[in-house]
């Protein structure tokens, strides 16, 4: 087990620095102006990996979710009912097309996303009229639902990233614009604020995914 986790983080290790590697690359590159690296720098300014090492503290991860991992988020979603869902952290839209999967026509999808190079990704790739891209921070959540109720929020914000004081606010801002009978989605790298959701919701409870780049935690909290 431990020679297991060992050469697990030299794995992660090794990729991490080969796509660092192939980014620089890219930028170098740009300096040669011939037709195939013109493509290969259209489709890295266009990377996921790319914008999250520009922004690597807001972003937390340099990949985005595995299917695996958008599948665990989204499978307590009731297709059967008109749901309200909001999405914290879009990104570039890879939980976000299994939560729309997961809806019925009569729902809509509110996603946040503070990056504009995001944001906009997203109004390009999807195009529903049950999803609406929030080019916004979630401290505004309180504010733009103060007279919607919520049946999962489904986070995928770098906790472990944010300040205590932030995220204090952010899980009373949560349970605010929840339903009674909503429900409180969240993934993290590690356990490390584990303890702090326990003590903000009735319940909660803890799945984990192997197959993600890193595998996660995810925490579902209830109040009920
Ligand atoms: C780990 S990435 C997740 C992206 C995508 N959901 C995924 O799982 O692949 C976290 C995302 O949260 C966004 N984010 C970070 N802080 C935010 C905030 N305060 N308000 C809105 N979005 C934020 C980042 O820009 C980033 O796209």
């Amino acid at each position: 087990m431990f020679n297991l986790a060992i050469h697990l983080d030299f794995f992660y290790l090794v990729l991490y620095i080969g796509t660092i590697a192939y980014s620089f690359t890219g930028k170098i590159l740009q300096y040669k102006k011939s037709k195939g690296i013109r493509i290969y720098l259209a489709y890295m300014s266009k990377s996921f990996t790319v914008n999250a090492i520009n922004n690597l503290k807001q972003t937390g991860s340099l990949f985005r979710s595995s299917k695996f991992l958008a599948k665990k988020l989204t499978q307590s979603l009731n297709q059967n009912k008109e749901l309200v869902v909001v999405e914290l952290g879009a990104g570039d839209g890879s939980i976000t097309k299994y939560i729309l999967n997961k809806m019925n026509p009569e729902s809509h999808l509110y996603s946040y996303e503070i990056n504009e190079v995001f944001a906009n990704k997203l109004r390009g790739a999807i195009q529903d009229e049950r999803f609406t891209v929030l080019n916004n921070c979630v401290s505004h959540l309180t504010t733009d639902f103060k007279d919607k109720k919520i049946d999962y929020v489904i986070s995928s914000l770098p906790l472990a990233n944010i300040s205590q004081e932030i995220k204090n606010k952010l899980l009373v801002d949560v349970k605010s614009i929840l339903k009674p009978q909503g429900e409180f989605i969240q993934y993290q790298y590690s356990i490390n604020d584990q303890k702090l959701l326990k003590n903000s919701f009735a319940t909660l409870s803890t799945d984990f995914c192997l197959l993600n780049m890193p595998p996660a935690f995810i925490y579902t909290c209830k109040d009920f």
